[in-house]
């Protein structure tokens, strides 16, 4: 093999590499010394903004094949045909930690898939919780304001965590799955992704269903307590990059199956739980699972900062058959995600290899812009509509039409039959062993005993006894016991 020769960024090839060029042995550095400089300033520039929540995550590339006909319910064409198999890309994080953080920490998990399908780019941005904290998009930046570093400390604080929560009653559910025995789990192999949202599927004869995804893991639900995830960061902070690095190195690739519950749209509006309410799931004695596929691990990406780190994931990024539901979270989601990733990526961030449909090409008329690399073709005029074949839209809708009423304003979600902030908290509670519920109130009397306001921990404790009166009962009493210490 022919030795590689170092060159500059504009390929002229290195002499020193260990010397910079001085005016004179022991002289001052001189200014023509190119190399020097091009290091220096690439390093300086080495960091973009990291993701302003979900900075930590791993990558990996995969397929997705489908199992079962859906076509009843959607016109996807990736899901069009059992046996057919679409690339795709899945990057997992943590949620409240910044880059640096660790991993076996007691948080949501991102499940973000891409399809590189044939008619675009589908991108599912979930989570391993089927349901979330909060359910107006308004409440988000403060959400997470109250879960990071706190502005003068620097730290974490339980004092603003369990404030927030102290105000959001709505949040009791998912904090009871989070300080549940899934809220650390032992790797990313080993935990099961959801849509949470309510999605619409709209089949090819226009009909419309409302759907939710559930990826179940293929290898097992697998989680750690607080003292086992405690002594991990102190061995491996990067844990779950280590996991599925590895597992997919040495072939073992991980794999999910895929279901969903399905909802006839003219269902949505009597159904006993608003089917928008992020913080509600749908019981499956309500909405059976339907199988749909499989989703494979098999490679992992050459490099973590360009095809990790860069990558862009949308919730709007929809396929035909596909859409958004009028979940007000979902709503919010399919502004914000595009618009950071112009800021962290820049406007061409779709034009990136990770980013960029595999199995299709994207031809339109946005152009320029920082870092064009793919800018319309030879003699391709730059606006539409034209005299000259340039691409035209469809006429076709995506998704089928909902029907609106009522007047703008703004409304707190619609309330259905049962739809309270804790009745299927209290649900979940039942549902658990009593080793379960023993660990569920140690996790949360640790972290609400930490808090200094009585009249925080009191709001907390309402939501609790709200969802169950053993439930509330039990937090108040380890409460108690841990401040008496
Ligand atoms: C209104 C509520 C929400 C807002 C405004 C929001 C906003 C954001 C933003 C700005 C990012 C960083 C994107 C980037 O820089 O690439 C992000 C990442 C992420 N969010 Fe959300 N988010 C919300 C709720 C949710 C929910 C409910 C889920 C899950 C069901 C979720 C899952 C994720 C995931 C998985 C990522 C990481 C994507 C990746 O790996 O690149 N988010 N979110």
């Amino acid at each position: 093999m022919s030795k590689r020769v170092l060159t500059t960024e504009s390929g002229a090839p290195v002499a020193d590499n260990q010397n910079s060029a001085t005016a004179g042995v022991g002289g001052p550095i001189l200014l023509q010394d190119q190399h020097l400089l091009e290091k220096l300033a690439r390093f300086n520039r080495e960091r973009i903004p990291e993701r302003v929540v979900h900075a930590r995550g791993s990558g990996a590339y995969g397929y997705f094949e489908v199992t079962d006909d859906v076509t009843g319910f959607t016109k996807a064409d990736f899901l069009s045909q059992v046996g057919k198999r679409t690339e795709t890309f899945i990057r997992f994080s943590t949620v409240a930690d910044s880059l640096g953080g660790a991993d076996a920490v007691r948080d949501p998990r991102g499940f973000a898939l891409k399809f590189y399908t044939e008619e675009g780019n589908y991108d599912l941005v979930g989570n391993n919780t089927p349901v979330f904290f909060i359910k107006d998009p308004i409440k988000f930046p403060d959400f997470i304001h109250s879960q990071k570093r706190d502005p003068f400390t620097g730290k974490q604080e339980p004092d603003n965590v369990w404030d927030f929560w102290a105000h959001a009653p709505e949040a009791t559910h998912q904090i009871t799955w989070l300080m549940g025995d899934r809220g650390i789990p032992a790797s990313y192999r080993h935990m099961n992704g959801y849509g949470s949202h309510t999605y619409q599927w709209t089949n090819a004869q226009g009909e419309a269903f409302f759907v939710k995804y559930h990826f179940k893991t293929n290898q097992g639900i697998r989680s750690l307590s607080s003292d086992q995830a405690a002594e991990l960061v102190g061995k491996d902070a990067n844990s779950h990059q280590t996991d599925l690095l590895q597992a997919i190195e040495r072939g073992v690739n991980p794999s999910w199956t895929l279901y969903v519950q399905v909802m006839p749209a003219a269902e949505a509006a009597d159904y006993r739980f608003n089917p928008f309410d992020l913080t509600k799931v749908w019981p499956h004695s309500d909405y059976p699972l339907q199988r749909v596929g499989r989703l494979v691990l098999d490679r992992n990406p050459d490099n973590v900062f360009a095809e990790v780190e860069q990558a862009a994931f949308s919730p709007n990024n929809f396929v035909p058959g596909i859409g958004p539901s009028p979940d007000k979270m979902l709503q919010g989601r399919l502004f914000a995600y595009a618009d950071a990733h112009r800021y962290r990526l820049g406007v061409n961030h779709t034009q990136l290899a990770v980013n960029a449909p595999k199995a299709t090409e994207a031809d339109n008329y946005g152009r320029d812009g920082l870092m064009a690399t793919r800018n319309g073709r030879r003699s391709d005029k730059n606006y539409e509509p034209n005299s000259y074949a340039g691409p035209s839209q469809t006429d076709a809708a995506l998704s089928a039409p909902l029907a609106i009423a009522g007047w703008t304003g703004t409304h707190a979600a619609p309330s259905h039959v049962k739809d309270d902030d804790f009745f299927q908290a209290g649900e979940l509670y039942r549902l658990m062993s009593d080793d379960e519920k023993s660990r569920l109130i140690a996790n949360i009397a640790g972290g609400l005993s930490q808090v200094s306001r009585d009249d925080v921990i009191e709001k907390n404790l309402a939501h609790f006894h709200a969802a169950d009166a053993e439930y509330g009962k039990r937090v108040e009493e380890a409460v108690r016991a841990l401040r008496e210490d």
